[in-house]
């Protein structure tokens, strides 16, 4: 490739939006040279707007689009950047990738594990590079953490736990994230086994149960100073309960309700052999805690503390000379000073990641080499949770392998029938 790398974007909404930044913050890295040819939306204000922070940002305002298609046809597109809702996603990346033009789909890859295999079986057609835009393995506290994972500095990893409660009776940013195909547990929690799989590899069996809490959730709008409160019918499950075991008999817990009113939860931790580790929220830029008991915490225990903690987190001690080995390159230009942890706001820091996960994808485009998060992990985030919502269907646990190998559909059959893709495969 000689010439700018030309990116079509599909999709201008909350995270399209969000992309744009992120080719800014590219750009001043200065590793690719690449071009936002083109934005996509069925709805034509949000391509307008799209246009409008590119032209500002990038000094370049690309064409707008209702369809790929259109674009396709009038522009010549390197790269097709998918921000559209979860059940688009296998439709229009299908559309891509089997004319040769490679694809970064927003995570998760697709809504069911069939639309996952189909994608990257036109990939494989197409000949064309498949990337999962998939942004909070890429925040420098997971490098952190997954870096103390390999050089067993505290042992053994004996189990993982993620826990996340809140949303309330709250519409959760959009309507489409209550439909059962894409819905708001496949969303929101191939992030976290996409962080369970970067942290441990592949579980090998799964015990899941879920349930919709709520049926109806409400938007709120302030029109005037007047409250405009609309109710929205909940097709999707708003709580996950997941079991991930590996052999050798470590667990991975992740336990997310979205149905929980007043205050939330939010907590990440690994337990070792030797000591423990909590991994703060992706983008807060907090730092890696650990910690380590000694002999004397342990003879020091009171009843009470026999089954509790014994000694207190403090940020683990990075040395200058471990940074190199923890942090990539990219990693390094765009988080400039870093040890353990950040100071910048949730959208610089958004933005960065974003930076990062686009400069992977785009090292793959232009060497031949693989993406670090392509189909391979995207599939695998996503057979994940539906493993966890197969299992809660069939009232057992299910091996892995099985819901990878399409011999358990229970659950996502309705959704490949709604999809039409069914039988497709
Ligand atoms: N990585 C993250 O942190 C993160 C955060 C939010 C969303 N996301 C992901 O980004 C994707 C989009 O989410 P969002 O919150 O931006 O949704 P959104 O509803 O705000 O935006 C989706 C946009 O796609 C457009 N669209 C839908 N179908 C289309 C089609 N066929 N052709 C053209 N345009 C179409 C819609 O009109 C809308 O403007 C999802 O995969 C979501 O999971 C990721």
């Amino acid at each position: 490739m000689t010439g700018p790398i030309n990116i079509l974007l599909v999709g201008c909404g909350l995270m399209g939006k969000r992309h744009i930044h992120g080719l800014w913050e590219l750009s001043r890295v200065g590793a690719h040279k690449v071009q936002l040819v083109g934005v996509v939306d069925k709805v034509p204000e949000r391509a307008a707007e799209a246009a409008g922070i590119a032209e500002r940002l990038l000094s370049r305002r690309p064409a707008e689009f209702g369809s790929l298609q259109g674009a396709l046809e009038a522009l010549d597109v390197d790269v097709v950047d998918i921000c559209t809702d979860v059940s688009t996603h296998h439709i229009l990346a299908r559309a891509a990738l089997e004319r040769g033009i490679h694809c970064l789909i927003e995570k998760p890859l697709a809504a069911t594990v069939r639309a996952c295999r189909l994608v990257i079986e036109a990939a494989r057609r197409g000949g064309a590079k498949l990337g999962v835009a998939e942004n909070y393995r890429r925040d420098p506290s997971n490098r952190l953490a997954k870096w103390i994972i390999e050089k067993g500095a505290f042992g053994h990893v004996l189990d993982f736990l993620q826990v996340q409660l809140g949303g309330g009776d709250a519409v959760l940013l959009s309507s489409w994230r209550h439909s059962k195909a894409g819905g708001i547990i496949l969303d929101l929690c191939c992030h976290y086994t996409d962080i369970i799989n970067y942290y441990l590899g592949e579980p090998e069996w799964v015990y899941g149960y879920s349930s919709r809490l709520r049926r109806i959730r409400y938007s709120r709008e302030d029109v005037g100073g007047e409250l405009v409160k609309r109710p929205l019918e909940v097709e999707a499950e708003d709580l996950l309960d997941a079991t991930f075991t590996y052999r050798g008999g470590c667990v991975a817990k992740l336990y997310v309700n979205l149905s929980s009113a007043g205050v939330g939860l939010y907590h990440r931790s690994v337990h070792f052999e030797d000591g423990s580790m909590i991994v703060p929220q992706e983008r807060t830029g907090g730092p890696v805690m650990t910690s380590r008991p000694t002999d004397s915490d342990y003879l020091g225990l009171t009843t009470m503390g026999v089954f509790l903690g014994v000694r207190p987190a403090e940020p683990y001690r990075l040395t200058e000379q471990d940074v190199a080995e923890v942090y990539d390159r990219y990693t390094l230009k765009l988080f400039p000073g870093l040890l353990n942890g950040y100071s910048l706001s949730f959208q610089e820091a958004d933005r960065k990641l974003i930076a990062l996960e686009m400069l992977d994808f785009l090292d793959s485009v232009t060497t031949g080499g693989e993406p670090e998060t392509g189909g391979v992990e995207g599939l695998l985030s996503v057979a994940m949770i539906m493993a966890a919502l197969e299992s809660s269907v069939a009232g057992r646990r299910v091996a892995l392998r099985e819901v990878l190998d399409l011999k358990i559909e229970e659950y996502q059959g309705q959704i490949n029938r709604q999809l039409g893709i069914a039988s497709d495969l």
